[in-house]
């Protein structure tokens, strides 16, 4: 049996009702990263809510069936040190799902918004040895820019979309393929 991902924004009514799975889904996505993510539910849910209400249409969330495998919350204006970028500020998909996609496919809807918003340059911070995500920024086209503590700074100029990974063309999903 097939399913195929969905990636829509939320209405705040549905951020409301989805809330607990959200924040499980961060948690999963970080238990093995404990140094670059937050810890208490309601933190987290916290952190979740600035996300939405900073840019509610840069709030996506990926869907297979009724259930919520991974989202990306990017704000489309958004200043660091004096210059406009589209910031990534959160980005996850639950482990039992990462490696088929879900990831591109979600980011690549995130920086199709930020293009059609007009940015030409896009953000983001990520933790110094979280190599996974560094990697799939790296292959994405940013470069690293300078260091905070133990947080890296990525940076992208961004083009004109031109291959199906940018696009963030959904996948099919087969079930228990893993
Ligand atoms: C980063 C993340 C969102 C990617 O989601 P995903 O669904 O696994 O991504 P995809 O399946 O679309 O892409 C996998 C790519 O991610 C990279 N990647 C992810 N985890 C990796 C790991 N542990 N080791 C190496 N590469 C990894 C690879 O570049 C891989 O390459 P490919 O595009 O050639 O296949 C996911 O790994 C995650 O939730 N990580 C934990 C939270 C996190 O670090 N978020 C980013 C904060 S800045």
């Amino acid at each position: 049996m097939e399913e195929e991902l969905c990636i829509t924004t939320l209405e705040e009514r549905d951020l409301n009702d989805l809330m607990g799975e959200l924040v499980s889904v961060y948690q999963h996505a970080y238990a093995t990263l404990p140094e670059y993510g937050y810890h208490s539910p309601q933190r987290i849910e916290g952190y979740i809510r600035w996300l939405w209400r900073g840019d509610p249409q840069g709030f996506f969330v990926a869907f297979l069936g009724e259930r919520i495998v991974g989202f990306v919350g990017v704000h489309a204006t958004w200043w660091e040190d004096g210059e406009l970028f589209g910031e990534v500020h959160e980005f996850v998909v639950d482990p039992a799902f990462q490696g088929k996609g879900v990831g591109s496919a979600l980011f690549g809807r995130a920086l199709e918004y930020l293009t059609k918003r007009g940015r030409e340059r896009v953000g983001l911070w990520v933790g110094e040895k979280n190599e996974g995500a560094m990697q799939f920024y790296l292959k994405r086209g940013f470069q690293k820019t300078i260091q905070y503590g133990k947080w890296v700074r990525m940076v992208k100029e961004v083009e004109i979309p031109v291959s199906p990974r940018d696009f963030g063309e959904a996948p099919l999903f087969r079930r228990n393929k893993r």
